[in-house]
């Protein structure tokens, strides 16, 4: 029987995008969402999901989520961790400008393996994540892993932080091996692939390295997905991070 995983399987390097063509079914489904006109979409800016949800999803969720087929769209890496696109670029850009405007980095906020990072209720963008999560991600765990209940969706609880890996004096490089306190994680890479060396999440017991582009989600659960940051060479990496606890019946 052929090995689930693979010795030092990378995931998330994307293969280039194949040129349009009208007969191409993903581009053509994918169209059936671009309703707001440039100008609207311009206009809306990463705090403005309560003023237009349907705007501000379709310039910030990335088009496959938005289907929210998730047998379509989420690729099973084995190991029971699953990735997905989550958000556009354009999101990874303006939280990131968000986080390194408000310049408010915390480096003690976990009591082991703390990293630097900034809670997204320091952002202001704690109930807009929290909405996301309920609606693009939480429904793999629930879809994948069989959970019943409102405790595992509307329920659900999470800490969700931005967090910067720097190689420089006074930045964090690297994250060792250690667990998270969740049922389960949500790490979205934010930043491109070219615009560091190094980086990504080991997982030591699966020999996965996972490095994802910019908007690009992984969901994992606990307990058996000890995991850390590999050092980062050069450049600036940007990861969000949701701990995410189930919450009441
Ligand atoms: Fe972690």
């Amino acid at each position: 029987m052929e090995p689930l995983i693979t010795a030092n399987e990378v995931w998330g390097v994307s293969p280039k995008m194949p040129p349009f063509n009208t007969t191409n079914p993903v581009i053509l489904e994918q169209n059936r969402y671009t309703k707001g006109s440039s100008n609207e979409l311009a206009g809306i800016g990463i705090y403005g999901y309560e003023s237009s949800v349907d705007l501000w999803e379709q310039k910030y969720i990335h088009k496959n989520a938005l289907t929210q087929s998730w047998n379509l769209v989420v690729d099973d890496m084995g190991a029971e961790m699953f990735t997905w696109d989550l958000f556009t670029e354009e999101f990874c850009q303006d939280i990131i400008e968000a986080a390194e405007n408000k310049n408010a980095w915390t480096t003690d906020r976990h009591q082991y393996y703390p990293t630097t990072d900034i809670h997204l209720s320091s952002l202001g963008l704690y109930p807009t994540y929290d909405a996301v999560l309920k609606k693009f991600a939480f429904p793999i765990a629930v879809k994948n892993w069989q959970l019943d209940g409102k405790s595992w969706a509307e329920n659900m609880k999470h800490e969700t932080f931005l967090v910067k890996y720097v190689p420089q004096a006074g930045g964090q490089m690297h994250l060792n091996i250690h667990h998270d306190k969740a049922d389960y994680t949500v790490h979205v890479n934010l930043s491109n692939q070219e615009e560091y060396e190094g980086g990504g999440t080991w997982f030591p017991r699966h020999n996965k390295l996972v490095k994802g582009g910019a908007g690009k989600a992984v969901l994992f659960p606990q307990v058996t997905h000890p995991h850390g940051g590999r050092p980062t060479l050069s450049g600036k990496r940007y990861c969000l991070i949701s701990f995410c606890n189930r919450g009441e019946d």
